[in-house]
């Protein structure tokens, strides 16, 4: 019995998810992926970098959370209060590691690295007249050093670290204002890195802004109680979507061999019974995250855009100038993160009810269902409706790691939850030919978790001695998972 079958059975029978297959089981399964496909992982700026007032960089939106846990939120300051912690200031002082950190990448046999750009180490209040230089040598040094290593960058333009002025001054995207800013801040990074970076992508997880209560990470955005909410996330997603769609036709203008995606979170989401209504939920939960994808990818507000707008029931208009402009800035393709799956029901009626929990699937330490074939099913989804090249750049399991007396971690758990998702996703592209540029594994290195502030929360290949008060040497050592994933990679995804 093959070792994805064999794990599959276990789940039927109510034995161990844990169950962990051997290389040789998995390799004799594994037809391996296309050659050229791009295998790395992704971080980003502001959960690794630290250093967060050095070389004139200003304040994001990341420099004032602080730290929660597991069911603690963390609290967003519009300033920073003395003596609070602050994990991402000092994040995992990437800034000042970064090259033992490639070089680590690197021997792991990375032939891309996800990261961003730090709108406020370029752009330090947002919205100056000129951009910072030594936040733009900063990062020609890391490309330079990714592209040493033969690691090609694939850059996130604004990935949960707005600078924190647009916020407090402008609103943050409910003012269009921003679209400028955005644009300016896009054309230096494009024009500074043009023959550096080729695959770039505007707004990490764009679709949060609909699906948050408070969608600060992603826009900048928290309601005033006079505010009606839903209006605010609908006017502050179409400045997100002009502004990308400039960047894009921008960015083709200054190197046409510049590949510009949307990047959006999947929530692969299953109806809970085959009653016709939880198809319909299932429909409903979709619809905001489609919302995004079909304006990003086809350029307009489709039928099921304006469906989503009466279900928040707010009256929009596109002016022709700006559906001109959506048009003219259409992705190249679609990034994605996919950590889980949800349930829908109409149980409640009117109300969608979406549940995490689902009887066939296990859950990790903070709760999340673990469903390999769910990433199966989104690339399948995504592609299908729109039949762009994909790339998935985030997937990965937080666990609580614990290093043995040597400070060594075996985390089979990690090895366990990659390797199943990589067997569906080599499906995906073998057996349902899925057109895919390459996969991201989220946190190749432990990071600042963006959800609590944690560091315990870790997903890496490489253990960072870090605490979640900000205590530990910040040493790097290889994990269990680090070898395992350098002959993934080795073998172009053959031995699992
Ligand atoms: C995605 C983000 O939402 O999920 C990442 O793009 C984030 O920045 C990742 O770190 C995992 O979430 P968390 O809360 O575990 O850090």
């Amino acid at each position: 019995m093959n070792a994805s079958i064999e794990a599959d059975a276990a789940i039927e029978a109510g034995g161990s998810r844990r169950l962990v297959a051997t290389d040789s089981e998995c390799s004799a399964v594994a037809k391996g992926m296309p050659e050229g496909f791009l295998w790395g992982g992704a971080v980003a700026a502001n959960q690794v970098e630290g250093a967060y007032l050095e070389d004139g960089k200003g304040l994001s939106i990341a420099d004032v959370q602080t730290a929660g846990a597991h069911g603690v939120p963390r609290e967003i300051h519009d300033h920073v209060h003395e003596g609070v912690y602050y994990p991402n200031q000092e994040g995992i002082d990437g800034y000042h590691r970064y090259k033992e950190d490639v070089a680590l990448f690197a021997e792991m046999g990375f032939t891309c690295l996800r990261t961003s750009i730090s709108w406020a180490r370029i752009f330090p209040n947002g919205d100056d007249a000129e951009p910072n230089e030594a936040g733009l040598a900063f990062y020609d040094a890391v490309f330079d050093e990714m592209r040493a290593h033969g690691i090609e960058p694939v850059i996130t333009l604004s990935h949960y670290e707005m600078p924190l002025r647009l916020v407090t001054e402008y609103g943050s995207w409910r003012n269009p204002r921003l679209i400028d800013f955005f644009v300016r801040f896009c054309e230096t990074v494009f024009r500074r890195y043009r023959d550096k970076v080729r695959y770039w992508m505007t707004f990490n997880e764009v679709n949060e802004t609909m699906n948050k209560l408070t969608p600060f990470n992603q826009a900048g955005l928290i309601f005033s109680e006079d505010e009606n909410a839903n209006e605010v996330k609908v006017l502050a997603s179409h400045n997100m979507f002009l502004a990308s769609a400039r960047a894009v036709a921008l960015g083709h203008q200054i190197n046409p061999d510049f590949k510009i995606g949307c990047m959006v979170q999947y929530p692969t989401t299953y109806a809970k019974t085959c009653r016709p209504e939880d198809v319909i939920a299932r429909r409903l939960n979709m619809m905001p995250n489609y919302y995004y994808t079909d304006v990003m990818v086809r350029g307009r507000y489709t039928n099921l855009c304006r469906a989503q707008l009466r279900r928040l029931g707010v009256e929009f208009e596109v002016s022709e100038e700006d559906a001109a402009t959506l048009a003219a800035g259409t992705v190249d393709y679609i990034a994605f993160s996919y950590y889980f799956s949800s349930v829908a029901s109409s149980e409640n009626g009117d109300d969608l009810l979406v549940e995490r929990k689902n009887p066939y699937l296990d859950r990790t330490d903070w709760g999340w269902p673990i469903d390999a074939v769910g990433l199966r099913v989104a690339l399948n989804e995504l592609y299908d409706r729109y039949q762009v090249p994909l790339f998935v750049v985030e997937n990965g399991l937080g666990a609580v790691d614990e290093p043995d007396e040597r400070g060594y971690v075996e985390d089979d758990y990690r090895i366990d939850f990659l390797r199943r998702h990589i067997v569906q996703m080599e499906r995906a592209v073998n057996d349902d030919f899925v057109e895919l540029i390459g996969y991201t594994s989220w946190g190749p290195i432990d990071l600042i978790s963006v959800g609590t502030g944690e560091m315990k929360k870790r997903y890496g290949f490489i253990y960072v001695d870090r605490d979640d008060r900000g205590r530990g040497t910040l040493a790097r050592s290889k994990k269990k998972s680090f070898d395992w994933y350098r002959q993934v990679i080795a073998s172009n995804g053959r031995v699992l």
